[in-house]
């Protein structure tokens, strides 16, 4: 299924009906499809506007009312592909037959119309007026940043997208900047520095974040055998997937993932450390001990040299994407055309992905540089085929589109093969599982991806038998359903886990439910008992139109914002 118009996003409010459609517009088929009749033209005109913007009113544990934005559809031959494919054609994209020049402030800002757009990100201007239309996020919102520095922007929505590359037909020079340059503000202030008070004081000062969890000290310890980092993350909700180690001789990199922001240490230490080493998490405090053995039995006189970024904390969405080179342990077929890839990390890196949580995937195609999201999903829903070497390898399930940008090559790859990770990214909180008693999960195709550690980890890791969870799974047809015959052994295992599957293109012999996502549908399905109740979560995955749509009818049935949680991308 087309998960291209994916957010994550807390319960949104009702989105208002728009006018028709234009004809030229397109949405993708699924979505088309798996949108009831009724709905399908309000939400069509609502993805073809050019820029689709929800208010979304964040949960308790996120009190703050934020605009969250999505892709739109783009005309027929507007895809990334075409878009990569224009690249390599010969035409001027850049509008002086590709010579470069430097380029003022002043002349940059007079380039902000739509037929006449320029942008300057990371001190490099673009002419973008060739990319409106290929623009995923719609011409309104690239309009945003046109006759502007609009690094700020660009990086709130998506840091990751590689501009360099997919825009490099389209470079005109570097900016020369003489005077202030006005940039478009759109959140608080950057990280203000704070005085480092501590005793084993690092190189650089702990950033504090204007708002949000105070930052972590840090520490260090020693006896004869081993070293400890510890880290006081005052977070009560610190895991073992929440810390990454990444290490090489004598450089140790750790970062920690402390709600939306990412706690580093890094340092160049004094002597060699063996290869394994211990987490130990204290959940009261949040306090978190890496201990590492030492390679030959001394005493240190220091921990070594901090390096760059040692001991700053960053909200997750200022910190630069970073890919490591893994390896494709094995490529299983899920379905006809959905694979689950096994790729080996790096011997350097430990890395767990978090509870629906995602990384991102780089490749060049064609000469540009591509990166997509997909959700870390586990090797099997059944507990006996768990893949015990946690942090080490990471499973990814990916439905091959045969005209998609990305995954053709994904579906081309072989054990052996490698393949550029980031680091994970998403929302969602595993801690807002802890008083839910009701589950309610709305999948639409690969949308199923963040449902799979879900289940799992409500049915085999956090066990209460008085939590039920409920699976509804929309699909075109049987053969599209993925991991069925897992799915249906745990409702047989398990008395609180119900699946529902609906196809929109069953055959005759189909005896389950048949349609799209309607209101009545879910009606029947969402305990009505719960309405009210803090101890229910709706979660959905899908397209962006079913996302939505979910989001709409669970809002009119009358279940509270904060009961709601979309992956959306
Ligand atoms: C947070 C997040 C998590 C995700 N997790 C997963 C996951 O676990 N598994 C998974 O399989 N996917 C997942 N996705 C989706 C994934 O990121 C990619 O979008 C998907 O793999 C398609 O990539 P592609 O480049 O191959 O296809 P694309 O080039 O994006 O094309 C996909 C399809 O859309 C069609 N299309 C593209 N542009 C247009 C257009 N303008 N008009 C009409 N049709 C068009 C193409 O022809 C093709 O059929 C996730 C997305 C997000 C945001
Ligand atoms: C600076 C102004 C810009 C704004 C406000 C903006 C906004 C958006 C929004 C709202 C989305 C949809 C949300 C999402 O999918 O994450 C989006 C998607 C996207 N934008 Fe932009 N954008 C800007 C500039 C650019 C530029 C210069 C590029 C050039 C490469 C670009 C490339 C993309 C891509 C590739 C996507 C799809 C991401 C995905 O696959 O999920 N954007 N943008």
């Amino acid at each position: 299924m087309d998960m291209n118009h994916r957010k994550t996003l807390n319960h949104c409010e009702a989105p208002v009906r728009s006018q028709e459609a234009p004809s030229i517009m397109l949405l993708k088929n699924l979505e088309e499809e798996i949108i009831e009749g009724s709905e399908k033209k309000s939400v069509l005109a609502q993805q073809t506007h050019e820029a689709h913007q929800l208010q979304v009113r964040r949960s308790n544990h996120l009190p703050i009312a934020v605009t969250v934005q999505a892709k739109v559809a783009l005309k027929p031959g507007r895809s990334l592909m075409d878009w990569i494919r224009l690249g390599r054609s010969n035409q001027d994209l850049n509008g002086f037959k590709g010579s470069t020049m430097d380029i003022s402030v002043e002349e940059l800002t007079k380039h902000n119309k739509q037929e006449d757009a320029w942008i300057a990100i990371r001190g490099k201007v673009y002419n973008v007026t060739p990319y409106m239309e290929y623009h995923p996020g719609g011409i309104e919102e690239l309009m945003r940043g046109a006759g502007l520095d609009g690094t700020q922007l660009f990086d709130e929505v998506h840091k990751w997208v590689n501009f360099e590359s997919m825009l490099e037909k389209c470079y005109i020079g570097k900016l020369k900047v003489t005077t202030p340059i006005h940039k478009r503000e759109s959140t608080p202030a950057q990280p203000a520095q704070i005085k480092n008070l501590q005793q084993n004081g690092p190189s650089l000062a702990a950033l504090k974040p204007p708002s949000g969890p105070v930052p972590p000290r840090f520490d260090w310890f020693q006896n004869k055998n081993s070293v400890s980092l510890v880290i006081y993350t005052k977070c009560k909700h610190m895991r073992r997937d929440c810390v990454i180690i990444q290490r090489s001789e004598l450089t140790l990199l750790c970062i920690l993932y402390i709600e939306d922001y990412n706690y580093f240490v890094n340092i160049e230490l004094a002597n060699k450390i063996k290869d394994n080493y211990d987490v130990r998490i204290q959940k009261e405090t949040g306090k978190t001990e890496i201990v590492f053995p030492k390679e030959t039995e001394s005493q240190w006189s220091s921990i070594g040299r901090f390096l760059d970024q040692h001991n700053t904390f960053r909200n997750t969405k200022d910190v630069e994407t970073t890919y490591h080179s893994c390896n494709i342990e094995s490529v299983s077929e899920v379905s006809h055309d959905c694979k689950l890839l096994c790729i080996h990390l790096p011997p350097e890196l430990s890395m767990c992905v978090p509870l629906g949580h995602h990384v991102h995937v780089q490749h060049n195609i064609s000469g540009m540089t591509i990166a997509r999201s997909y959700t870390a999903v586990i090797k099997s829903l059944l507990p006996d085929k768990q893949d015990d070497r946690l942090g080490s390898v990471i499973y990814l399930m990916i439905k091959i589109y045969k005209d998609g940008a990305l995954t053709p090559w994904i579906g081309s790859l072989s054990p052996g093969d490698t393949i550029d990770i980031s680091y994970p990214e998403g929302t969602f909180k595993e801690e807002r599982l802890k008083d839910v008693t009701d589950l309610v999960l709305y999948a639409a195709g690969t949308g199923f991806t963040p449902m799979i550690k879900l289940v799992y980890h409500c049915l085999h890791v956090d066990q209460k038998p008085a939590r039920n969870i409920k699976l509804m799974f929309f699909n075109k047809t049987e053969n599209d359903i993925l991991w069925k015959d897992q799915l249906d052994s745990l409702t047989q295992d398990f008395k609180n886990f119900t699946v529902e599957y609906v196809l929109s293109e069953a055959n005759d012999n189909w005896q389950g439910q048949k349609g799209r996502v309607t209101k009545e549908i879910m009606e029947t399905f969402t305990p009505a008992s719960t309405k009210d109740s803090s101890n229910l979560l709706i979660c959905a995955c899908g397209p962006t139109a079913f996302t939505e749509i979910v989001s709409r009818y669970s809002k009119e049935l009358g279940y509270k914002d904060d009961s709601f949680h979309a992956f959306l991308g």
